[in-house]
């Protein structure tokens, strides 16, 4: 059955690429609707994987300034001590390395509109810089004694609870309400549920017609299944696991077992039944370690794919039952202790080696390290703590593994 084709789809979600019906996404549509052309800056909060980026290119690209540039900044990726010269530029010479004059986001996003995604991230000093770009349009490059004056629409977003950032005294009062006159709450895809047939025909219809395969549709138990899940990496999560379902069950309409199969798989603790109420008390933490991990065993799938590619010399007829684990049951790449040497060759490793393709243990996770690092811009605490690894231990394998932040 066809929710997408079948309903008279909504103006607004056609017009911003934004798709839902549930009552919270409409009222964020109409929100971005009245907001959108005007130049006044918006803060969009939502879970990790909701559609942040999504709203904020929408609000850009229904806006004015459309034709100007739409400057992208993830304040959470860029060290500390560098983000000011990133953002507001620098003079030669001002420090170690500043051979000439360099622009900064803000000037490149002149006459358009930037989008500091994951604020909550910048150092308070940082922010009160900010806070003047947002009042007076007007800066000083690092080492510059000159301010310089730019256009540019102001987009925040954050996952974070940025009140509870102000109470905390992490994130300015100042800035906070500055920026969150006008706040776009972005739903969770849990609480929308509602949402999950269209959203998951259309990231089904997507992938199909990118890959050339065939589609015929979800009964309508597998959409009722989908509804159960907790979606902790939200419509991102969605999408991989649409995009994996099509690819490894091509053919036949997907059914209300294949998809309990496969959410299974996506459930750590094997005893839990996907289809009662998930426990409610994952952190963003967790949510973004298990992203993490999903990523990395898209990553692993297609290596081995690409592997038996090359080997056979033709495409790779996927197995259902090694797909089927293939689909990240990703807790287990950890050390169930903290001080367990799971790099050791000599015991079994605890991934199925089908799944690992030619990777060692050690090499997953190393990457799995690695991808955290990243993620927590090189913060060795939050890394550890989204790994459940002691400090102690991460930096040990920092150190085994010879990872640099230039990696
Ligand atoms: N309402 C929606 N309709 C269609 N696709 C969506 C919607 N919300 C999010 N997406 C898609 O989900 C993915 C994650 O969205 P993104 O905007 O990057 O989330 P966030 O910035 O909050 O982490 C993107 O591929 C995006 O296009
Ligand atoms: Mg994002």
């Amino acid at each position: 059955m066809s929710y997408f084709e079948n309903e008279n789809v909504d103006e607004l979600q056609k017009k911003f690429g934004i798709l839902g019906k549930s009552a919270d996404v409409q009222s964020m549509l109409a929100t971005i609707e009245q907001v959108a052309p005007t130049d006044i800056s918006v803060l969009i909060a939502g879970e990790s994987g909701s559609g942040k980026e999504l709203v904020a290119s929408a609000l850009h690209k229904h806006s004015m300034r459309t034709h100007k540039p739409f400057v992208i900044v993830n304040c959470g990726a860029i060290p500390a001590g560098i983000i000011e010269s990133e953002l507001f530029g620098h003079k030669k010479g001002s420090f170690t390395g500043a051979q000439s004059d360099r622009k900064g986001y803000f000037q490149s996003a002149d006459g358009g509109t930037i989008f500091l995604d994951e604020i909550g991230e910048t150092p308070l000093e940082t922010q009160v810089k900010l806070l003047r770009v947002l009042e007076q349009g007007e800066f000083l490059p690092v080492g510059s004694s000159s301010s310089v004056r730019v256009d540019v629409r102001i987009i925040a977003a954050s996952n974070r609870d940025l009140q509870k950032e102000v109470e905390e005294g992490t994130f300015r009062k100042d800035l906070y309400y500055r920026l969150k006159a006008i706040t776009i709450q972005v739903p969770s895809l849990r609480d929308r549920a509602v949402d999950i047939p269209i959203l998951a025909e259309k990231f089904a219809k997507d992938c199909a017609v990118r890959n050339q395969i065939l589609f015929k549709g979800f009964s309508e138990g597998a959409y009722q299944a989908m509804s159960q899940h907790r979606w902790p990496g939200n419509i991102r999560e969605l999408k991989n696991f649409i995009e994996s379902l099509v690819i490894l069950e091509k053919g036949g309409v997907i059914k209300t077992e294949t998809v309990i199969r496969y959410l299974k798989a996506d459930t750590p603790n094997d005893t839990q039944n996907p289809l009662l109420p998930v426990k409610l008390d994952r952190s963003v933490d967790q949510a973004e370690r298990e992203l993490i991990l999903q990523q990395l065993f898209m990553l692993r799938r297609e290596v081995a794919e690409m592997k038996t590619t090359l080997e056979n010399g033709i495409p790779h007829q996927s197995g259902h039952s090694q797909s089927n684990d293939e689909y990240h049951p990703a807790m287990e790449v950890l050390p169930e202790d903290d001080e367990n040497d799971v790099v050791n060759n000599d015991n079994p490793p605890i991934l199925n080696p089908q799944m690992m393709g030619s990777l060692t243990a050690a090499q997953v996770e190393k990457e799995l390290i690695l991808r955290s690092l990243q993620r927590f811009n090189f913060n060795k605490r939050k890394t550890a703590q989204a790994l459940e690894m002691a400090e102690r231990t991460l930096y040990r394998k920092i150190k085994e593994y010879g990872i640099a932040k230039e990696t």
